[in-house]
């Protein structure tokens, strides 16, 4: 197992969009543990996608289990090729990205989801989630299409907010 590097913004490549896995290997298998890892190494991560490490394909890594206030959740879920098939009601809550270390912001998304994927050996699976857990595959999935929160918050001067903790390494802006 190994740590991977994490894109983080302005970095192009994280706009990019992420392929379809079709082939449930080992190799896949081992990727999905170095993601793991790197998840765990990131602090306080919920989730991770693929493209955050520069890999391109339909891959994420939820798990909202050892959250500070504890939330419903699925435990960890490692979904391939997942897809949203059905959304209730909006609202509003504040996000986090390890590929954009210095900010969070508010972000509108659905407060419950259906979503179906794939395991890591191509077995069908399919989740309800709700609040937190939803709100949390709904930013991963953003990440497979290229998208980032900070393209969805409805104002950039009164929705994101700089993290009053800078963590070593992090880059300071502005
Ligand atoms: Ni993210």
């Amino acid at each position: 197992m190994a740590e991977l590097e994490i894109l983080k913004v302005p970095d192009e490549r994280l706009k990019r969009a992420s392929e379809p896995v079709l082939l449930f290997d080992q190799a896949l298998r081992d990727f999905i543990d170095d993601l793991e890892e790197t998840r765990q190494a990131g602090p306080g991560a919920v989730g991770i996608a693929a493209p955050q490490v520069g890999w391109f394909q339909c891959i994420i890594i939820i798990d909202l289990s050892n959250t500070r206030k504890p939330v419903p959740n699925h435990g960890r879920m490692v979904l391939i090729n997942p897809e949203i098939i059905h959304w209730e009601g909006y609202e509003m809550g504040r996000e986090g990205c390890l590929s954009v270390p210095d900010y969070t912001g508010n972000v509108i998304r659905a407060t419950r989801v259906s979503v179906k994927a794939q395991d890591p050996a191509g077995g069908e699976l399919e989740y309800e989630m709700e609040g937190f857990e939803a709100r949390a595959l709904q930013h991963e999935l953003d990440h497979l299409d290229g998208m980032l929160f900070i393209d969805r918050v409805v104002s950039r001067r009164t929705d994101l907010f700089r993290r009053k903790v800078y963590r070593k390494g992090g880059k300071r802006k502005g």
